[in-house]
């Protein structure tokens, strides 16, 4: 399966100047129960954000250069982005794959996911990447948990059984 994790604002904001916005203890607790053992395909600024490589799981990297902030060793790293796609699916065939950003990569993925995984947060804030816009009506919805932190109100909220695959798949 195809799964898409991220953590979202009221406006579906994601992150500024190249790192989240919130953050969550509970939010990355979750982040790694999912994902713990699984393919993880991100592009290279979310990457490069992270403060090491994911421990226990294998990454795909989609990047046009090879600059990299850390040890690429283990990381697959894909320049082609239909070549980043294709090896996707295929991961997808055989386990779970988790797309874990940005938001280019959430933008090719919305609509071939199977699965998606929002950490909704109740809170706004200023913005320089959204995650892309989808019809709630197309899917089916279980609100997982709700939490607050901090003041910060949250619920991890699982989407399924979409009825709307591959309609608005960016080829770019
Ligand atoms: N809230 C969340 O759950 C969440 C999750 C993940 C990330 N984020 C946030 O999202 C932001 C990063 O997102 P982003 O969209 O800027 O970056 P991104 O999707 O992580 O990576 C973009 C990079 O991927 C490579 N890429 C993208 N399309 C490509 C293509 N067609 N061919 C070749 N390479 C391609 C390029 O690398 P080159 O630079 O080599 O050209 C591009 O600069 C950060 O603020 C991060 O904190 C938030």
């Amino acid at each position: 399966m195809i799964k898409i994790i991220a953590a979202i604002g009221k406006n579906r904001e994601l992150g500024k100047n190249n790192d989240l916005i919130w953050h969550l203890p509970g939010d990355l607790k979750f982040f790694k129960e999912q994902t713990l053992g699984s393919v993880v395909a991100m592009g290279k600024n979310t990457f490069n954000s992270l403060p090491k490589k994911l421990p226990d799981r294998k990454h795909i990297v989609l990047a046009d250069d090879d600059i990299f902030n850390k040890d690429v060793e283990d990381v697959i790293v894909m320049h082609d982005k239909l070549e980043f796609i294709k090896l996707c699916n295929l991961e997808a065939e055989k386990a779970d794959i988790f797309i874990i950003g940005g938001a280019s990569i959430y933008n090719m993925f919305i609509g071939l996911a199977d699965e998606l995984y929002l950490t909704e947060i109740e809170a706004e804030a200023p913005a320089d990447v959204y995650f892309p816009e989808f019809d709630k009506n197309n899917w089916k919805k279980e609100v997982l948990s709700s939490h607050e932190y901090d003041g910060i109100k949250y619920s991890h909220v699982k989407y399924y059984d979409r009825t709307d695959y591959g309609s608005y798949f960016d080829l770019g």
